[in-house]
């Protein structure tokens, strides 16, 4: 087949947020908003970009792909096919024409979301098969290496392997992963996001910086990396010492708060979501704000616990609240937000929602 169309969703992080890149648990949920990838093969050596929300053709030689020389969102689309071809895969000149509703620097992985469709369409129209596993890694080196981001592996996993209605445990170290239900409706509960539309400042820098600093405190403690270490309290210098207690601490929450959904106690996972909050803001300094004013806000409202969800710096809260709920919480965070002189957020809530798939084929068998 020449052609056809592949969706791939961004995440919402339920909680172990600044885990994965210290080998530990992550769980996120896919959203049901995607970036959609219609691609078509060519018979040249041509790769052909085009997105239905910016303006412009990139139009680049397979052979000319390497790190540094494409820049912006084409990027993520031209890294991910330059990563299957350094891995020796056969991917030849494709026309891409992108689309999609996920909301850009939002923190919801709009990158991984096209990264994952790509990696998916260009591999499937190529007749190249890697398991969603290996396409996430693919996805993650083009970002790594070829964009230039230093992240771990959460986003493109969540939005590569996810499930309808169930978060996804994912061990980033050994790639481990468990579908549990996450299904708010029938227990009278729902995910309320908020998107502050903080400007992302520093965004890259300091998550480099805050990749470093957890390096450094491995070594320092002669781990291999800090999901190793038992304890969150450490005999390191003040700010290590801190970052070390957020991940140590962080990895012990996923653990509890997939054991609490496991067992359907889903409103005990409410402390476990703002803890990790705190430990955001005073441990490991990622949040702003914006972050903090929407957590209060809708913790002082009724939320049963709220957090921020992603890097940091700017982005979403996500808050778990009663379903009658939602208005008051949403009304609370929009004065809040007023009062303190910040842009109107938007507040929506999510669903747990599909991983990628091709999106133009009938199934013809049911399961
Ligand atoms: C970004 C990165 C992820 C992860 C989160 C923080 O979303 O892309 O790999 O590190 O930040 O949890």
């Amino acid at each position: 087949m020449r052609d056809g169309v592949f969706e791939a969703p961004g995440r919402i992080n339920l909680i172990g947020e600044h885990t994965d890149y210290n080998d530990g648990f992550v769980l996120p949920i896919a959203l049901p908003h995607v970036v959609r990838v219609t691609a078509a093969r060519r018979d040249d050596d041509v790769l052909r970009v085009e997105s239905r929300q910016a303006d412009g053709v990139a139009e680049l030689r397979l052979a000319h792909l390497a790190p540094g020389v494409v820049t912006g969102w084409v990027a993520y689309v031209a890294g991910v096919v330059w990563a299957l071809r350094e891995e020796g895969h056969p991917i030849g000149g494709f026309g891409l024409v992108v689309d999609g509703n996920v909301p850009l620097g939002a923190g919801l992985s709009s990158s991984a979301a096209l990264e994952s469709a790509t990696a998916l369409a260009v591999t499937e129209l190529s007749g190249v098969s890697l398991d969603r596993r290996s396409l996430a890694r693919i996805a993650q080196r083009a970002e790594n290496d070829f964009v230039g981001m230093p992240c771990g592996i959460m986003d493109q996993s969540a939005s590569l392997l996810a499930r309808e209605r169930h978060a996804l445990l994912l061990d980033t170290r050994t790639m481990a992963t468990e579908h549990i239900p996450f299904d708010l409706a029938p227990d009278g509960l729902a995910l309320l996001v908020v998107d502050t539309k903080a400007p992302h400042r520093l965004v890259d820098g300091e998550y480099a910086a805050r990749r470093r600093d957890c390096h450094r405190a491995a070594e320092l403690l002669s781990v291999p990396a800090l999901r190793d270490l038992d304890s969150p309290d450490q005999d390191l210098p003040d700010r290590l010492a801190r970052r070390v207690r957020h991940v140590v601490a962080e990895n012990a929450r996923v653990l509890a708060v997939a054991e609490l959904l496991r067992g359907g106690r889903i409103r005990e996972i409410g402390p476990l979501l703002t803890a990790s909050h705190t430990s955001l803001r005073d441990d490991y300094e990622v949040t702003v704000p914006e972050l903090d004013v929407a957590v209060d806000a809708v913790v002082a409202a009724g939320a049963l616990g709220a957090r921020m969800t992603g890097g940091g710096f700017g982005g979403c809260v996500i808050s778990l609240v009663e379903d009658t709920a939602v208005e008051a919480c949403t009304a609370a965070v929009k004065a809040a937000f007023a009062e303190n002189g910040f842009a109107a957020p938007d507040c929506w809530t999510a669903t747990a929602s599909s991983g990628a798939r091709r999106a133009d084929l009938v199934p013809t068998t049911t399961v």
